[in-house]
This record gives C-alpha cells, sequence and structure tokens, in this order.
C-alpha cells in the first residue's frame, strides 16, 4: 500500500493535492503530528485530519510524534482518524495506549526510531495493528532514508510472519521512500511505503504516486 503524507504537500491547494494523490491510486492518507517536543519541528493537529477525511474516502494513517499522545486519542478519532500511531519512545505505557486506541474503535500502531531496537515492541505483539518502522529520525519531510533500516525491516518482518497469520500487523515503513527505493522496501518486507517529498516532491503528485507503485513491482 502507499500512504502519501500531507506534510510534503503545497497547503495553499491542500484539499487539491489529497485528491491527486488518492486519483494517482494511493491506499492511504499519511498524516505527521508533531508537537514541537518529541520533534523539534511543529506541524498539525484535528484540523487536517479532518480536511482529509471530508476530501477522500480513504483510510486516514495519523502519525503521532508527540509527547503524551493519549490527550489526543478521543479528539483525533472524532476528527476521523481511522489509525493512530504513537512512538513507543514517547509514552511510559504503550501497552495502555494501544489498549485504550483500540477500545475507540480505530487501528493502533507502533512507531520506532531509528536508533530504537526492534525489542521495543517485544512485550506488546498482539496489541497493535500497525508497526511504523522509522527510516529517518522524525521531524521533517526530504530527509535520505537510512539503509540499515532494510535489515530492521527484514527481522520485522520474520517476526511478524511467525504470528498467527490473523494477527499480524502491518509493516509500514516512513522516511525518504522514492521510487529509487520502494523495490527495496517491499523486499525486505513492509507492507506500507510511507512517502513526502517522494510523491509531492514534483508538479504532480498523481503521476508521482503511479510511479512508486509501479516500482515497487519492478
Ligand atoms: C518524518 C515523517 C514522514 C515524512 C516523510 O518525520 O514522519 O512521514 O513526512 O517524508 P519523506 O517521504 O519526504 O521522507
Ligand atoms: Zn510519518
Amino acid at each position: 500500500m502507499i500512504a502519501p503524507s500531507v506534510l510534503a504537500a503545497d497547503f495553499d491547494r491542500l484539499a487539491d493535492e489529497i485528491v491527486a494523490v488518492v486519483e494517482g491510486g494511493a491506499d492511504w492518507i499519511h498524516v505527521d503530528v508533531m508537537d514541537g517536543h518529541f520533534v523539534p519541528n511543529l506541524t498539525f493537529g484535528a484540523a487536517m485530519i479532518k480536511t482529509a477525511e471530508r476530501t477522500v474516502d480513504v483510510p486516514i494513517d495519523v502519525h503521532l510524534m508527540v509527547e503524551r499522545p493519549e490527550q489526543y486519542f478521543d479528539e483525533y478519532v472524532d476528527a476521523g482518524a481511522d489509525i493512530l500511531t504513537v512512538h513507543a519512545e514517547a509514552t511510559t505505557h504503550l501497552h495502555r495506549q494501544l489498549q485504550r486506541v483500540r477500545e475507540l474503535g480505530v487501528k493502533a500502531g507502533v512507531a520506532i526510531n531509528p536508533g530504537t531496537p526492534l525489542s521495543a515492541v517485544d512485550a506488546v505483539w498482539g496489541a497493535f495493528d500497525l508497526l511504523l518502522v522509522m527510516s529517518v529520525n522524525p521531524g521533517w519531510s526530504g530527509q535520505r532514508f537510512i539503509s540499515e533500516s532494510l535489515d530492521r525491516l527484514r527481522i520485522a518482518r520474520q517476526r511478524i510472519d511467525r504470528l498467527p497469520e490473523d494477527s499480524r500487523p502491518w509493516l509500514e515503513v516512513d522516511g525518504g521512500i522514492t521510487a529509487d527505493n520502494a523495490a527495496d522496501v517491499v523486499r525486505a518486507g513492509a507492507d506500507v511505503l510511507v512517502s513526502g517529498s517522494g510523491v509531492y516532491g514534483g508538479d504532480d503528485p498523481a503521476a508521482r504516486t503511479r510511479a512508486l507503485r509501479q516500482a515497487t513491482v519492478d
């Protein structure tokens, strides 16, 4: 699946930019929420989720790069989030947060930074629906893919494939994904490719979304 990140869109034409990637075949819209504390950058919140939700019909995949993410769960689910992903590094009570997200009736994701061992999620397998392996240090769009992420994806894939089929989370990769490395991350086991500048970095996001998907099957 392809999940374009609106962080890299042209905000002057936000609705058009969101429609364009869905016309290009995007499966989800990825919304990067940053609080200026967990990551140095500050972005947007419920208003962006609402805009995406009323503009297109695909699931809204919300990536919370915030401290104490639980304070936003209700608001973001009301705004239309379909998946809420929290960072393992951002909360002391990871298991409780995942449970709370599921109780709200949406999918629960866990994200891990490039410097966080995969074992950070060892105690919570079964409690989440999506594992997000960051392939850049979160904060900005347009950074270069960290190549060591491929090994991390392979290891995560092996671990996921040992779970019963009906409880396997999606494996998502986020950061520096372009048509040049899309096939590599898919071969390493990723199911969902987030792409910001890879999709919005030119003047035809629909075509770039199609090209990204094509690159995964080349
Ligand atoms: C990084 C964000 C990403 C980012 C992706 O902090 O979580 O979703 O927008 O942008 P690119 O694809 O440009 O790295
Ligand atoms: Zn993201």
